[in-house]
């Protein structure tokens, strides 16, 4: 809607993770130098994690698109399966044929499609996101897949991506034997306060902003004061605040323009909260009057 306002050739702050967008932080670079560099080096189980938002689905797509040819992958993204689903989802994803019958049928199925795999020189990544919502028991059956090897090496390397959950369930008591197998963890953190100036100019420019400021000094710091860093939150964030600017018919977002976008996203339970404060204020002299004019009228 503001895009033509401010002479942009797309929407710069939507919320799909396009490749074309993205911004490598140092902690988003980590991250996916652990991951290629795990993976080229034969490591068996790599673990990802991060709070909400915070770009891990992105760096998954980002590793896929690098990922050499030498590499194939399955890609689980609803892990709230069974474990016989789970498995065939993984087999199927892969490209594999599943065929119908019971787990193990499907597990040996896989097992021959990652040997075969094997021979033609091509090396298996399983890689499970929002892996914080698998439950224990298919954490385990993962684990069991990880067992799957030739006498030279893993016939399947493993990564898992998560929210910070994710690791508090790794160091489950029950989940002990998985957690020892993590052979390479990596974090993934909000962004810095001169990460969020440059990843906003950064998506302001793909968007063909033409690197003018478009934020004044004070609206890039209340960006960053009211998102804590989180790429998600800064994008719902601008995208409110330029709206915001555009109205009022001004070249630059303001501290103002952040202000009515932070109030706008804020849940319907924060405005009804808000209401509810003011209550006392409105009712108490409005109970005053009323007495008044009761008692005026004689009806006490
Ligand atoms: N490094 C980045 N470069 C560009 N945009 C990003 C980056 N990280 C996050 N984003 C933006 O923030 C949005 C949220 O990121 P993403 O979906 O990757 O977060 P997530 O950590 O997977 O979230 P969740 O915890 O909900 O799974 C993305 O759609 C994208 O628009
Ligand atoms: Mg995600």
């Amino acid at each position: 809607m503001y895009e033509s306002w401010f002479d942009l050739k797309e929407k710069p702050f939507s919320l799909t993770p396009d490749p074309g967008f993205l911004f490598l932080s140092d902690s988003h670079q980590k991250a996916l130098d652990h991951l290629l560099y795990g993976l080229e080096s034969g490591e068996g189980f790599i673990v990802v994690t991060g709070d909400i938002g915070v770009g891990k689905t992105t760096v998954c797509r980002t590793l896929l698109s690098r990922l050499s040819d030498r590499f194939v992958t399955s890609l689980i993204v609803n892990p709230l399966l069974t474990e016989k689903e789970l498995v065939r989802a993984i087999l199927e994803d892969f490209g594999g044929q599943a065929p119908p019958g019971t787990k193990k049928d499907i597990l040996d199925a896989l097992n021959r499609f990652l040997l075969a795999e094997a021979e033609a020189g091509r090396r298996p990544v399983l890689i499970v996101d929002e892996a914080q919502n698998l439950p224990p028991t298919l954490l385990e059956q993962v684990r069991l897949l990880s067992n799957l090897e030739t006498e030279k090496r893993k016939l399947l390397q493993i990564v898992l991506i998560g929210q910070n959950e994710l690791k508090e369930k790794l160091s489950l008591p029950s989940l002990r034997q998985l957690n020892q197998r993590v052979t390479v963890r990596a974090g993934i953190r909000p962004l810095d306060r001169k990460e969020t100036a440059r990843y906003i100019g950064h998506r302001l420019g793909v968007a063909g902003g033409g690197g003018r400021d478009l934020l004044s000094d004070g609206g890039e710091k209340a960006i960053y004061r009211r998102s804590g860093g989180v790429p998600r939150l800064i994008n719902m964030l601008c995208d409110r605040a330029f709206l915001s600017a555009y109205t009022r018919g001004s070249a630059k977002v303001e501290p103002k323009d952040v202000r009515r976008a932070s109030e706008s996203l804020a849940d319907h339970g924060g405005g009804a909260r808000r209401f509810l404060r003011w209550i006392p204020w409105v009712a108490t002299p409005l109970v005053i009057l009323g007495g008044l004019l009761a008692a005026h009228a004689g009806i006490f």
